[in-house]
Protein backbone atom coordinates (compact mmCIF):
# COMPACT_ATOMS: atom_id res chain seq x y z
CA UNK A 1 0.00 0.00 0.00
CA UNK A 2 1.49 3.36 -0.68
CA UNK A 3 2.62 5.18 1.94
CA UNK A 4 0.90 8.05 3.52
CA UNK A 5 2.13 11.21 2.48
CA UNK A 6 2.88 12.93 6.19
CA UNK A 7 5.39 15.56 4.23
CA UNK A 8 2.09 18.20 3.87
CA UNK A 9 2.42 20.93 6.53
CA UNK A 10 -0.22 20.31 9.15
CA UNK A 11 -2.75 22.73 8.98
CA UNK A 12 -3.20 25.16 12.24
CA UNK A 13 -6.68 26.78 13.24
CA UNK A 14 -6.12 30.69 11.89
CA UNK A 15 -6.35 29.54 8.72
CA UNK A 16 -9.96 29.52 9.07
CA UNK A 17 -12.39 32.20 10.10
CA UNK A 18 -12.70 32.68 13.57
CA UNK A 19 -16.46 31.46 13.41
CA UNK A 20 -15.52 28.59 11.64
CA UNK A 21 -18.00 25.50 12.59
CA UNK A 22 -15.70 23.32 14.23
CA UNK A 23 -17.94 19.79 15.25
CA UNK A 24 -18.27 16.27 15.11
CA UNK A 25 -21.31 13.86 13.86
CA UNK A 26 -22.92 11.20 15.25
CA UNK A 27 -26.32 9.98 14.45
CA UNK A 28 -29.03 8.70 16.87
CA UNK A 29 -29.24 4.59 15.53
CA UNK A 30 -25.63 4.64 15.47
CA UNK A 31 -24.85 5.66 19.24
CA UNK A 32 -28.14 6.44 21.37
CA UNK A 33 -29.08 2.33 22.30
CA UNK A 34 -32.04 2.59 24.81
CA UNK A 35 -34.45 1.47 21.85
CA UNK A 36 -37.05 0.67 24.19
CA UNK A 37 -36.15 3.47 26.80
CA UNK A 38 -38.84 5.86 27.62
CA UNK A 39 -41.54 5.72 24.76
CA UNK A 40 -39.46 4.99 21.54
CA UNK A 41 -41.07 2.83 19.21
CA UNK A 42 -39.66 0.49 16.49
CA UNK A 43 -37.38 1.64 13.68
CA UNK A 44 -36.59 0.24 10.53
CA UNK A 45 -33.12 -0.33 11.56
CA UNK A 46 -34.51 -2.50 14.65
CA UNK A 47 -36.51 -4.88 12.37
CA UNK A 48 -33.68 -4.66 9.75
CA UNK A 49 -31.00 -6.02 12.29
CA UNK A 50 -32.96 -8.69 13.57
CA UNK A 51 -33.26 -10.17 10.07
CA UNK A 52 -30.73 -13.13 9.38
CA UNK A 53 -27.23 -11.92 7.39
CA UNK A 54 -28.00 -8.65 6.93
CA UNK A 55 -25.34 -7.08 9.85
CA UNK A 56 -21.82 -8.12 9.18
CA UNK A 57 -21.32 -9.13 13.23
CA UNK A 58 -25.35 -10.11 13.88
CA UNK A 59 -25.44 -7.07 16.08
CA UNK A 60 -27.93 -4.40 16.27
CA UNK A 61 -28.05 -0.92 17.80
CA UNK A 62 -29.86 -1.88 20.78
CA UNK A 63 -27.22 -1.00 22.66
CA UNK A 64 -24.71 0.59 20.43
CA UNK A 65 -23.00 3.68 22.99
CA UNK A 66 -25.86 3.86 25.08
CA UNK A 67 -25.30 7.80 24.65
CA UNK A 68 -28.79 8.00 25.65
CA UNK A 69 -28.15 7.06 29.23
CA UNK A 70 -24.22 8.50 29.04
CA UNK A 71 -25.29 11.58 27.14
CA UNK A 72 -23.72 13.59 29.63
CA UNK A 73 -20.57 12.00 29.40
CA UNK A 74 -20.22 12.23 25.63
CA UNK A 75 -20.73 16.03 25.52
CA UNK A 76 -17.83 16.60 28.41
CA UNK A 77 -15.98 14.81 25.76
CA UNK A 78 -17.36 16.76 23.23
CA UNK A 79 -16.58 20.28 25.68
CA UNK A 80 -13.06 18.45 26.10
CA UNK A 81 -12.00 18.40 22.29
CA UNK A 82 -12.97 22.13 21.94
CA UNK A 83 -15.74 21.65 19.89
CA UNK A 84 -18.08 24.67 19.05
CA UNK A 85 -20.73 22.89 17.29
CA UNK A 86 -21.91 19.25 17.96
CA UNK A 87 -23.90 17.73 14.94
CA UNK A 88 -26.49 14.74 16.02
CA UNK A 89 -29.52 13.43 15.10
CA UNK A 90 -33.06 12.77 16.26
CA UNK A 91 -34.71 9.22 16.25
CA UNK A 92 -37.81 9.92 14.86
CA UNK A 93 -39.72 6.72 16.64
CA UNK A 94 -38.63 8.37 19.67
CA UNK A 95 -40.64 11.53 19.01
CA UNK A 96 -43.77 9.80 17.45
CA UNK A 97 -43.42 5.97 18.11
CA UNK A 98 -45.97 5.37 15.63
CA UNK A 99 -44.60 7.54 12.70
CA UNK A 100 -47.45 9.96 13.27
CA UNK A 101 -50.39 11.26 15.48
CA UNK A 102 -51.73 14.56 17.47
CA UNK A 103 -49.50 14.05 20.36
CA UNK A 104 -45.45 13.18 20.36
CA UNK A 105 -44.31 11.19 23.15
CA UNK A 106 -42.74 13.89 25.16
CA UNK A 107 -40.09 11.88 27.25
CA UNK A 108 -38.47 11.53 23.53
CA UNK A 109 -38.79 15.27 22.89
CA UNK A 110 -37.39 15.94 26.56
CA UNK A 111 -34.06 13.43 25.82
CA UNK A 112 -33.55 16.31 23.05
CA UNK A 113 -34.27 19.06 24.64
CA UNK A 114 -32.03 18.12 27.64
CA UNK A 115 -29.38 17.30 24.86
CA UNK A 116 -29.79 20.75 23.13
CA UNK A 117 -29.35 22.24 26.99
CA UNK A 118 -26.51 20.16 27.94
CA UNK A 119 -24.76 21.59 24.31
CA UNK A 120 -25.44 24.93 25.12
CA UNK A 121 -24.66 24.65 28.66
CA UNK A 122 -20.90 23.89 27.44
CA UNK A 123 -20.59 26.78 24.77
CA UNK A 124 -21.64 24.07 21.70
CA UNK A 125 -23.97 24.92 19.46
CA UNK A 126 -26.88 22.22 18.32
CA UNK A 127 -26.98 21.18 14.52
CA UNK A 128 -29.39 18.67 14.93
CA UNK A 129 -30.42 16.06 11.65
CA UNK A 130 -34.28 15.05 11.40
CA UNK A 131 -33.28 12.10 9.63
CA UNK A 132 -30.36 9.86 9.98
CA UNK A 133 -31.95 6.71 8.31
CA UNK A 134 -34.03 5.66 11.29
CA UNK A 135 -37.75 5.80 10.20
CA UNK A 136 -40.46 4.82 12.27
CA UNK A 137 -41.50 1.50 11.41
CA UNK A 138 -45.09 1.73 11.70
CA UNK A 139 -44.91 4.05 8.42
CA UNK A 140 -42.86 1.25 7.04
CA UNK A 141 -45.87 -0.82 7.42
CA UNK A 142 -47.85 1.71 5.19
CA UNK A 143 -45.25 1.72 2.67
CA UNK A 144 -42.57 3.61 4.18
CA UNK A 145 -40.65 6.48 1.90
CA UNK A 146 -42.13 4.34 -1.02
CA UNK A 147 -45.82 6.16 0.00
CA UNK A 148 -46.25 9.93 -0.64
CA UNK A 149 -48.12 9.81 3.01
CA UNK A 150 -44.60 9.68 4.40
CA UNK A 151 -43.91 12.91 2.79
CA UNK A 152 -46.35 14.78 5.14
CA UNK A 153 -45.52 12.43 8.24
CA UNK A 154 -41.90 14.08 7.90
CA UNK A 155 -43.22 17.60 7.89
CA UNK A 156 -45.48 17.29 10.76
CA UNK A 157 -42.48 15.93 12.60
CA UNK A 158 -40.35 18.72 11.16
CA UNK A 159 -42.85 21.09 12.36
CA UNK A 160 -43.13 19.78 16.19
CA UNK A 161 -39.13 19.86 17.01
CA UNK A 162 -39.00 23.44 15.80
CA UNK A 163 -41.68 24.71 18.30
CA UNK A 164 -40.20 22.20 20.76
CA UNK A 165 -36.35 23.14 19.89
CA UNK A 166 -36.79 26.64 17.98
CA UNK A 167 -35.54 28.95 20.68
CA UNK A 168 -32.52 27.28 21.14
CA UNK A 169 -31.58 25.66 18.06
CA UNK A 170 -30.50 27.38 14.70
CA UNK A 171 -29.27 25.34 12.43
CA UNK A 172 -31.34 22.75 11.02
CA UNK A 173 -30.61 19.52 8.85
CA UNK A 174 -33.49 18.09 7.34
CA UNK A 175 -31.83 14.60 5.60
CA UNK A 176 -28.77 12.32 5.92
CA UNK A 177 -27.43 11.40 2.32
CA UNK A 178 -30.58 10.77 0.46
CA UNK A 179 -29.04 8.83 -1.30
CA UNK A 180 -28.20 5.80 1.08
CA UNK A 181 -31.52 5.72 2.03
CA UNK A 182 -32.76 5.70 -1.26
CA UNK A 183 -30.52 4.22 -3.21
CA UNK A 184 -28.86 1.29 -0.44
CA UNK A 185 -32.28 0.95 1.33
CA UNK A 186 -34.45 0.34 -1.67
CA UNK A 187 -32.19 -0.85 -4.75
CA UNK A 188 -29.70 -2.34 -3.26
CA UNK A 189 -31.09 -4.34 0.16
CA UNK A 190 -27.87 -3.79 1.97
CA UNK A 191 -29.67 -0.95 4.61
CA UNK A 192 -33.18 -0.97 6.00
CA UNK A 193 -35.69 -1.30 4.84
CA UNK A 194 -33.70 -3.86 2.77
CA UNK A 195 -35.91 -3.56 -0.23
CA UNK A 196 -34.59 -4.24 -3.88
CA UNK A 197 -35.18 -2.18 -7.42
CA UNK A 198 -34.72 0.62 -9.84
CA UNK A 199 -38.49 1.41 -9.03
CA UNK A 200 -39.00 1.29 -5.36
CA UNK A 201 -35.13 3.52 -4.88
CA UNK A 202 -36.44 6.26 -7.04
CA UNK A 203 -39.94 6.74 -6.02
CA UNK A 204 -38.84 6.68 -2.50
CA UNK A 205 -35.64 8.95 -3.67
CA UNK A 206 -38.63 11.61 -4.76
CA UNK A 207 -40.41 11.48 -1.73
CA UNK A 208 -37.22 12.31 0.56
CA UNK A 209 -35.90 15.31 -1.45
CA UNK A 210 -40.27 16.42 -1.31
CA UNK A 211 -40.02 15.60 2.06
CA UNK A 212 -37.25 18.32 2.94
CA UNK A 213 -38.41 20.72 0.82
CA UNK A 214 -42.12 20.28 3.08
CA UNK A 215 -40.20 19.97 6.21
CA UNK A 216 -38.01 22.74 5.20
CA UNK A 217 -40.95 25.06 5.02
CA UNK A 218 -42.50 23.49 7.98
CA UNK A 219 -39.25 24.73 10.01
CA UNK A 220 -39.53 28.57 8.56
CA UNK A 221 -42.95 28.48 9.78
CA UNK A 222 -42.24 27.40 13.69
CA UNK A 223 -38.16 28.78 13.85
CA UNK A 224 -38.43 32.59 12.99
CA UNK A 225 -34.18 32.57 12.56
CA UNK A 226 -33.80 29.20 11.22
CA UNK A 227 -31.24 28.12 8.99
CA UNK A 228 -31.99 25.12 7.04
CA UNK A 229 -29.97 22.94 4.84
CA UNK A 230 -29.21 19.46 3.77
CA UNK A 231 -26.32 16.98 4.11
CA UNK A 232 -25.83 14.93 1.07
CA UNK A 233 -23.10 12.52 0.11
CA UNK A 234 -21.38 13.29 -2.64
CA UNK A 235 -18.35 12.16 -4.47
CA UNK A 236 -15.85 14.00 -7.59
CA UNK A 237 -16.37 11.27 -10.44
CA UNK A 238 -13.06 10.34 -12.95
CA UNK A 239 -13.02 8.28 -15.93
CA UNK A 240 -11.45 4.93 -15.55
CA UNK A 241 -9.05 5.88 -19.11
CA UNK A 242 -9.56 8.68 -21.20
CA UNK A 243 -12.02 7.19 -23.82
CA UNK A 244 -14.77 8.95 -24.88
CA UNK A 245 -17.09 6.22 -23.91
CA UNK A 246 -15.62 6.45 -20.05
CA UNK A 247 -16.24 10.29 -20.32
CA UNK A 248 -19.60 9.41 -21.07
CA UNK A 249 -20.22 7.02 -18.23
CA UNK A 250 -19.11 9.53 -15.69
CA UNK A 251 -21.31 11.79 -16.95
CA UNK A 252 -24.14 9.43 -16.54
CA UNK A 253 -23.13 8.07 -12.76
CA UNK A 254 -22.29 11.89 -11.92
CA UNK A 255 -25.81 12.10 -13.13
CA UNK A 256 -27.57 9.86 -10.55
CA UNK A 257 -24.62 9.83 -7.61
CA UNK A 258 -24.45 13.87 -7.48
CA UNK A 259 -26.64 15.87 -9.84
CA UNK A 260 -29.88 14.13 -8.93
CA UNK A 261 -30.12 15.59 -5.39
CA UNK A 262 -28.29 18.80 -6.54
CA UNK A 263 -30.49 19.76 -9.96
CA UNK A 264 -33.75 19.67 -7.88
CA UNK A 265 -32.34 21.31 -4.74
CA UNK A 266 -31.15 24.06 -7.04
CA UNK A 267 -34.07 24.27 -9.22
CA UNK A 268 -33.28 22.87 -12.09
CA UNK A 269 -35.16 19.32 -11.93
CA UNK A 270 -34.10 16.16 -12.42
CA UNK A 271 -31.03 15.61 -14.89
CA UNK A 272 -32.66 15.55 -18.49
CA UNK A 273 -30.22 13.54 -19.54
CA UNK A 274 -30.22 10.25 -17.53
CA UNK A 275 -33.82 11.05 -16.96
CA UNK A 276 -34.99 8.79 -19.60
CA UNK A 277 -32.67 5.90 -19.12
CA UNK A 278 -35.01 4.64 -16.02
CA UNK A 279 -37.90 4.35 -18.57
CA UNK A 280 -40.69 2.86 -16.81
CA UNK A 281 -38.58 3.47 -13.34
CA UNK A 282 -38.78 6.70 -13.50
CA UNK A 283 -40.64 8.23 -10.52
CA UNK A 284 -44.37 9.68 -10.37
CA UNK A 285 -43.77 13.57 -9.64
CA UNK A 286 -46.65 15.61 -9.34
CA UNK A 287 -46.96 19.36 -10.31
CA UNK A 288 -45.54 21.12 -7.82
CA UNK A 289 -43.45 18.83 -6.23
CA UNK A 290 -40.14 20.40 -7.74
CA UNK A 291 -40.89 23.98 -6.73
CA UNK A 292 -41.15 22.90 -3.33
CA UNK A 293 -38.02 20.89 -3.81
CA UNK A 294 -36.21 23.77 -4.13
CA UNK A 295 -37.40 25.53 -1.08
CA UNK A 296 -34.13 27.86 -0.57
CA UNK A 297 -31.76 26.59 1.44
CA UNK A 298 -29.87 28.19 3.24
CA UNK A 299 -26.70 25.84 3.84
CA UNK A 300 -25.62 22.84 1.79
CA UNK A 301 -24.23 19.52 3.87
CA UNK A 302 -21.27 17.71 2.47
CA UNK A 303 -20.73 13.94 3.52
CA UNK A 304 -16.75 13.65 1.60
CA UNK A 305 -15.33 10.09 1.85
CA UNK A 306 -14.06 9.23 -1.50
CA UNK A 307 -13.78 10.01 -5.26
CA UNK A 308 -14.74 7.29 -7.70
CA UNK A 309 -13.54 6.13 -10.94
CA UNK A 310 -15.90 5.30 -13.25
CA UNK A 311 -15.92 3.18 -16.87
CA UNK A 312 -18.68 2.26 -19.45
CA UNK A 313 -19.98 -0.86 -19.70
CA UNK A 314 -22.83 -1.86 -21.72
CA UNK A 315 -26.29 -2.66 -20.19
CA UNK A 316 -24.37 -2.76 -16.24
CA UNK A 317 -27.79 -0.83 -14.82
CA UNK A 318 -29.81 1.70 -16.32
CA UNK A 319 -26.67 4.05 -16.72
CA UNK A 320 -24.31 1.80 -18.29
CA UNK A 321 -21.61 2.47 -15.97
CA UNK A 322 -19.58 0.98 -13.40
CA UNK A 323 -17.24 2.16 -10.42
CA UNK A 324 -13.55 0.39 -10.79
CA UNK A 325 -11.36 -0.52 -7.93
CA UNK A 326 -7.99 1.62 -8.47
CA UNK A 327 -4.82 -0.14 -7.76
CA UNK A 328 -2.28 1.41 -6.20
CA UNK A 329 -4.01 4.03 -4.04
CA UNK A 330 -3.90 4.74 -0.77
CA UNK A 331 -6.94 2.93 1.29
CA UNK A 332 -8.79 2.93 4.69
CA UNK A 333 -9.40 -0.27 6.45
CA UNK A 334 -13.35 -0.15 4.58
CA UNK A 335 -11.55 -0.19 0.78
CA UNK A 336 -12.53 3.74 0.54
CA UNK A 337 -9.89 5.60 -1.54
CA UNK A 338 -8.04 8.31 0.73
CA UNK A 339 -7.98 11.53 -1.25
CA UNK A 340 -7.71 14.77 -0.04
CA UNK A 341 -7.73 16.48 -3.19
CA UNK A 342 -10.81 14.95 -4.49
CA UNK A 343 -12.40 17.12 -1.48
CA UNK A 344 -11.05 20.20 -2.74
CA UNK A 345 -12.31 19.60 -6.38
CA UNK A 346 -15.63 18.64 -5.24
CA UNK A 347 -16.13 21.82 -3.35
CA UNK A 348 -14.87 23.57 -6.14
CA UNK A 349 -17.32 22.20 -8.58
CA UNK A 350 -20.19 22.41 -6.42
CA UNK A 351 -19.44 26.36 -5.43
CA UNK A 352 -18.88 26.57 -9.78
CA UNK A 353 -22.03 25.06 -10.58
CA UNK A 354 -24.50 25.78 -7.84
CA UNK A 355 -22.91 28.61 -5.90
CA UNK A 356 -24.07 27.97 -2.33
CA UNK A 357 -24.01 30.81 0.36
CA UNK A 358 -22.70 28.31 2.33
CA UNK A 359 -21.05 25.01 2.71
CA UNK A 360 -20.42 22.72 5.84
CA UNK A 361 -18.42 19.73 5.64
CA UNK A 362 -21.42 18.14 7.57
CA UNK A 363 -19.04 14.31 7.42
CA UNK A 364 -15.64 13.15 7.14
CA UNK A 365 -13.85 10.68 8.41
CA UNK A 366 -12.39 6.96 8.29
CA UNK A 367 -12.58 3.28 9.42
CA UNK A 368 -8.62 2.02 10.38
CA UNK A 369 -8.40 -1.12 12.54
CA UNK A 370 -7.68 0.35 15.77
CA UNK A 371 -5.56 -1.47 18.49
CA UNK A 372 -5.71 -0.84 22.22
CA UNK A 373 -1.55 -0.55 23.28
CA UNK A 374 -0.80 -2.76 26.52
CA UNK A 375 -1.64 0.65 28.38
CA UNK A 376 -4.63 1.60 27.27
CA UNK A 377 -3.66 4.44 24.38
CA UNK A 378 -5.16 4.02 20.91
CA UNK A 379 -2.43 5.32 18.29
CA UNK A 380 -4.54 5.90 15.30
CA UNK A 381 -1.40 7.45 13.15
CA UNK A 382 -3.39 6.93 9.90
CA UNK A 383 -6.69 7.88 10.85
CA UNK A 384 -4.65 11.32 12.56
CA UNK A 385 -3.33 11.82 9.26
CA UNK A 386 -6.20 11.40 7.70
CA UNK A 387 -7.77 14.01 9.28
CA UNK A 388 -4.64 16.74 9.15
CA UNK A 389 -4.76 16.12 5.57
CA UNK A 390 -8.67 16.84 5.17
CA UNK A 391 -8.35 19.52 7.45
CA UNK A 392 -5.43 20.78 5.71
CA UNK A 393 -7.60 20.30 2.23
CA UNK A 394 -10.63 22.66 4.05
CA UNK A 395 -8.29 25.19 4.40
CA UNK A 396 -7.14 24.95 1.00
CA UNK A 397 -11.22 25.52 -0.10
CA UNK A 398 -11.54 28.45 2.38
CA UNK A 399 -7.80 30.31 1.38
CA UNK A 400 -9.17 29.78 -2.31
CA UNK A 401 -12.80 31.69 -1.42
CA UNK A 402 -14.93 28.68 -1.67
CA UNK A 403 -17.86 29.52 1.14
CA UNK A 404 -17.03 26.83 3.01
CA UNK A 405 -17.81 27.51 6.98
CA UNK A 406 -16.58 24.70 9.08
CA UNK A 407 -16.02 20.93 9.42
CA UNK A 408 -17.80 18.00 10.91
CA UNK A 409 -15.21 15.01 11.75
CA UNK A 410 -16.86 11.43 11.35
CA UNK A 411 -17.14 10.32 14.39
CA UNK A 412 -17.44 11.43 18.21
CA UNK A 413 -17.21 7.78 19.46
CA UNK A 414 -16.73 4.87 17.59
CA UNK A 415 -20.00 2.84 17.15
CA UNK A 416 -22.81 0.60 15.25
CA UNK A 417 -21.75 1.13 11.64
CA UNK A 418 -24.86 -0.31 9.79
CA UNK A 419 -24.54 -3.43 8.26
CA UNK A 420 -21.07 -3.73 9.51
CA UNK A 421 -22.16 -3.84 12.65
CA UNK A 422 -19.16 -2.57 15.48
CA UNK A 423 -16.29 -4.31 13.55
CA UNK A 424 -16.08 -1.06 11.80
CA UNK A 425 -14.64 2.17 13.94
CA UNK A 426 -14.75 5.32 12.89
CA UNK A 427 -14.00 7.00 16.29
CA UNK A 428 -11.89 9.87 17.31
CA UNK A 429 -12.82 8.31 20.84
CA UNK A 430 -12.31 4.48 21.48
CA UNK A 431 -15.38 2.94 23.08
CA UNK A 432 -15.12 -0.87 24.60
CA UNK A 433 -18.37 -1.94 23.85
CA UNK A 434 -18.47 -4.56 26.94
CA UNK A 435 -17.31 -1.90 29.46
CA UNK A 436 -18.82 1.52 27.52
CA UNK A 437 -15.29 3.10 28.93
CA UNK A 438 -14.34 5.97 26.58
CA UNK A 439 -10.91 6.65 25.34
CA UNK A 440 -9.46 9.41 23.64
CA UNK A 441 -7.35 8.26 19.89
CA UNK A 442 -4.39 10.05 19.38
CA UNK A 443 -6.66 11.25 16.46
CA UNK A 444 -8.82 12.83 18.68
CA UNK A 445 -5.85 14.09 21.01
CA UNK A 446 -4.73 15.77 17.80
CA UNK A 447 -8.00 17.34 16.83
CA UNK A 448 -8.11 18.43 20.66
CA UNK A 449 -4.96 20.24 20.28
CA UNK A 450 -5.18 21.66 16.92
CA UNK A 451 -9.21 23.16 18.51
CA UNK A 452 -7.90 23.62 21.64
CA UNK A 453 -4.01 25.28 21.95
CA UNK A 454 -3.87 27.04 19.03
CA UNK A 455 -6.49 29.16 20.38
CA UNK A 456 -4.85 29.40 23.45
CA UNK A 457 -2.15 30.71 22.16
CA UNK A 458 -3.70 32.99 19.65
C1 LIG B 1 -21.91 7.98 6.17
C2 LIG B 1 -23.07 7.95 7.14
C3 LIG B 1 -22.65 7.77 8.57
C4 LIG B 1 -21.53 6.77 8.70
C5 LIG B 1 -20.40 7.14 7.78
C6 LIG B 1 -19.20 6.23 7.90
O1 LIG B 1 -22.34 7.61 4.91
O2 LIG B 1 -23.82 9.14 7.04
O3 LIG B 1 -23.78 7.41 9.32
O4 LIG B 1 -22.01 5.50 8.45
O5 LIG B 1 -20.85 7.12 6.46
Amino acid sequence: MPTTNDASPLPRREQFPADFRWGCATSAYQIEGGVELEGRGESIWDRFCQMPGRIRDGSSGAVACDHYQRWREDLDLAADLGLNSYRFSIAWPRVFPQGRGAVPNSAGLDFYSRLVDGLLERGIEPWPTLYHWDLPQALQDRGGWKHRDTVAAFAEYAAVLGRVLGDRVRNWTTHNEPWCSAFLGHREGVHAPGVQGWKSALQACHHILLSHGKATAALRAEVQDARVGIALSLHPCQPATASSQDAQAVQRHDGLRNRWFLDPLYGRGYPSDIWPLFGKNAPMVRHNDLQLIAAPIDFLGINYYFPETIKHVAGEGPLSAQVVHVEDVERTATDWEVCPQGMVRLLERVHRDYAPANIYLTENGACYDDEVAANGTILDLQRRSYLQRHVAAASECVARGMPLRGYFAWTLLDNFEWAEGYTRRFGLTHVDFKTQRRTLKASGNWYRDFLRLQLDEQ
